[in-house]
């Protein structure tokens, strides 16, 4: 039998292999070209990354050894996770001095130091600006509890007390899920939709909103290139606090998301800030639909220049996902800004678990291919990048036991809810042990050294036991490493424009393992076929034009002719198209 009748035998032999041309879309318009769409983010916690005093926790002088490597890996900017002065009880997003550096973190010295060195590599700085809410420990709210007159008391909701309960809002981190706490100082609540060390700041005061607008203008004289906008779909509120339906809580963000004027506030930070520097915006949330989405970020209303909508990231959950669903709400997302606004891709942050564990395979047997398929997906795909520190070796989840073994506040109370509820903790522990985001957060694996060459001290999370075989100095030295392909992917992308213009194109929507689109632009079309699986899986290639080069492959070799492919498990492919 010849290679060629073959394959279209085996192609035939999976389900969604038919050949059937995808649905066409509408061809995608010359792109505006802008720095902040060709951009690839890679993203630092700061915590974790590298610590040069042997405290146990990363630092900026840290982040200064390391910009070397961050330049080799090719990356445009770096999002920096709040660097702020913070008494850290959201590592970070609890922000006690916005114009001061953590003295975990380092000086202000160490970050002008910082921001020159990332400068003088060509990297961008993106930092995070927390301004739903700030910390209990901050000044304004130190002076807004203390009185009811005080001049800062509308910088904060407060709910007086003698007006009874205030009706209930629900807070993510709260052990008992309640949004209002009590304080006796004068007789109110106060609102915090995070921990109760992290009260909501009232955006409907315009001295709050100008406040931030002089704290982000402070950071931009400084030269950083973007602002990430920490949970800004929740930041303006209705202030008369309507009781909203009983179980809203399980569906949150219909009732906290895009409420009353957040759309103003966004043009007049637009105005007061964005318009005055060549600087990149981006919200996390992307509201509760395309249509939210697109109010954000299409550029004749000034508002950002993108947003994170979370539907992507949200699909690995503790049972799995399905390639269907995975291709569907990408494609989605990708048609519904095909023509007009701009979005960013990513599948981890410091919020999830680690990339290979969620939606790869950590397996020892498919660990690698795995980890540079999942790379090779965001790096091309639309929308700009942004990966995560360590996403780039191929690091785990490391999976703790028991909740003794967390530091984040969300699995600590979350913890104590479920208990306090009477709920299953067990199977609580068991969903943490998938996807809480210590497991994302646990230290960059530099080398084979004691603690991975993170810390000469206790580090603050212990190092995932893998790290003598995970690190970069190992993966460095190695040709076929999950770093090295992440380094090619990025050179790749730069290459291509039609990587990061091109219009998107799924091809055989129903394969069951494989995930396969086009992108093109102008006269360049290019070919990428993921496998989703740890079996070998067959596509026939009846709907693309002949196949020119292999320009990426995660592993030595293609078994193809001319009409079919024979992937290998996890195998990552990207063709030229003649
Ligand atoms: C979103 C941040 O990404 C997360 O880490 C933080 O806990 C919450 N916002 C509160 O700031």
């Amino acid at each position: 039998m010849q290679i060629r009748t073959l394959f279209c035998f085996l192609a035939l032999a999976f389900a969604g292999c038919t050949g059937q041309p995808a649905p066409a879309d509408k061809p995608s318009p010359a792109p505006d070209r802008e720095w902040w769409k060709e951009i690839i983010v890679y993203q630092i916690y700061p915590r974790s990354f590298k610590d040069t005093d042997g405290d146990g926790v990363g630092d900026l002088k840290g982040i200064i050894e390391k910009l070397d490597y961050v330049k080799s890996l090719g990356v445009d900017a770096v999002w920096l996770n709040p660097i702020y002065s913070s008494p850290n009880d959201d590592n970070g997003y609890d922000v006690s001095d916005y114009r001061n550096i953590m003295q975990d973190f380092g000086t202000m010295d160490d970050f002008d130091e910082m921001l020159k060195g990332m400068h003088q590599r060509g990297i961008k700085l993106i930092m995070d600006v927390v301004v739903n809410h700030s910390s209990d420990e901050h000044e304004w709210f130190r002076q807004s509890r203390s009185s009811r007159d005080n001049p800062y008391r509308d910088y904060y909701h407060w709910w007086p007390a003698e007006k009874g309960k205030p009706p209930y809002r629900y807070s993510l981190f709260d052990p008992k899920g309640d949004a209002w706490k009590y304080d006796s100082m004068t007789n109110a609540y106060y609102l915090h939709y995070f921990s109760q060390k992290q009260p909501d700041l009232n955006w409907e005061n315009p001295k709050v909103r100008q406040e931030v607008y002089d704290i982000m203008k402070f950071w931009a004289d400084k030269g950083v290139d973007g602002f990430r906008l920490d949970a800004f779909q929740f930041v303006a509120k209705d202030t008369i606090f309507p009781s909203f339906p009983e179980g809203f809580e399980k569906n949150f963000v219909e009732y906290y998301a895009m409420q009353g004027n957040l759309h103003e506030y966004l043009r007049e930070m637009n105005r007061e800030v964005f318009s005055h520097y060549d600087v990149m915006s981006v919200a996390e949330g992307a509201g509760r639909n395309f249509e939210d989405a697109h109010r954000l970020v299409d550029e004749d209303r000034h508002e950002l220049n993108m947003a994170y909508a979370f539907e992507g990231v949200d699909i690995a959950k503790p049972g799995g996902y399905t390639l269907a669903h995975f291709k569907e709400v990408f494609t989605r997302w990708d048609s519904a800004f095909a023509n007009n606004g701009w979005l960013s891709i990513f599948l981890a942050n410091h919020d999830q678990a680690r990339l290979v564990s969620r939606f790869g395979n950590d397996s020892p047997a498919f660990r690698i291919p795995s980890a540079k398929l999942l790379n090779t997906f965001i790096l091309s795909m639309r929308g700009t990048p942004y990966c995560y520190y360590g996403d780039e070796l191929g690091m785990t989840n490391i999976g703790f036991e028991k909740i003794e073994q967390y530091r984040d506040i969300s699995a600590i109370n979350g913890y104590k809810k479920v208990k306090n509820e009477g709920g299953d903790v067990e199977q609580y522990l068991k969903d943490l042990r998938f996807g809480s985001r210590d497991n994302g957060r646990t230290p960059m694996q530099w080398d084979s050294s004691e603690q991975a060459g993170f810390t000469s001290g206790p580090p603050w999370l212990p190092v995932n036991a893998n790290y003598r075989q995970v690190n970069v100095e190992a993966e460095n030295k190695d040709p076929a490493s999950v770093l090295n392909h992440f380094r090619k992917m990025v050179q790749l992308r730069k290459q291509h424009p039609a990587l990061v213009y091109g219009k998107y194109q799924l091809l055989q929507p129903e394969h069951p393992t494989v995930y396969a689109y086009t992108r093109s632009l102008g006269d360049e079309e290019l070919l990428v076929l993921l496998n989703f699986s740890d079996k070998k899986s067959g596509l026939a290639l009846a709907d693309v034009a002949t196949i020119g080069e292999v320009l990426i492959n995660n592993y030595g070799t293609v078994e193809m002719d001319k009409d079919a492919v024979r992937l290998e498990p996890y195998q990552a492919l990207v063709f030229s198209l003649k």
